[in-house]
């Protein structure tokens, strides 16, 4: 670990790692606004608009890294995101494709946490630890949706009320990914 000025400074392994991990969290913001696209497309808007709020969501995840880093003294690094996905075969598949889009997060999150406990950076720890229990709440978000799309039905009159109910998440507030 190196030090300047007194202050506890990030390695440069893990500088590298959470630079990286903003690059995923706006990656993740893409991919969701895409679905924003595909869903708007179909006039299924109420599924829209619950990945609009996603998508934000992710773009919070993100500056909360961003500004992380940046009190930790570390220089941020942003790179290009790539293309997302913009076509899935049908409503369910853009769910499913959103739930392994988590688990994958979940596993980067861990190894990032794994990193900080290895470098006894319990500050980096505290941090992952917080995005450690989003990720429990990310994909049981999903997995719900998922689960009631098997109950009702994911076309015709079980996608239509599902639909609907997904009109009313609510959007993130920049509270919510503070502290
Ligand atoms: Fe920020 Fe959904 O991972």
């Amino acid at each position: 670990m190196n030090l300047r000025g007194g202050k506890a400074m990030l390695s440069n392994k893990h500088l590298d790692a959470l630079n990286k991990q903003i690059n995923d969290e706006y990656y993740s913001s893409y991919i969701y606004q895409s679905m924003v696209a595909y869903f708007e497309d179909k006039n299924l808007d109420g599924c829209a608009h619950w990945m609009k709020m996603q998508a934000e969501e992710e773009h919070l995840h993100a500056l909360k890294i961003f500004n992380y880093v940046v009190e930790r003294g570390g220089r941020v690094e942003l790179f290009a995101v790539p293309k997302p996905p913009i076509e899935w075969d049908s409503p369910r598949a853009a769910f499913e494709a959103a739930l392994d889009h988590e688990k994958l997060m979940t596993d980067k999150i861990s190894k990032l946490a794994d990193l900080a406990i290895e470098e006894r950076d319990h500050a980096t720890n505290n941090l992952m630890q917080w995005y450690v229990s989003e990720q429990v709440e990310e994909e049981a978000n999903v997995d719900d949706i998922l689960k009631k799309l098997d109950i009702m039905g994911d076309e015709g009159t079980g996608l239509f009320l599902m639909d609907r109910e997904l009109k009313s998440r609510p959007a993130p507030s920049p509270n919510d990914v503070e502290g």
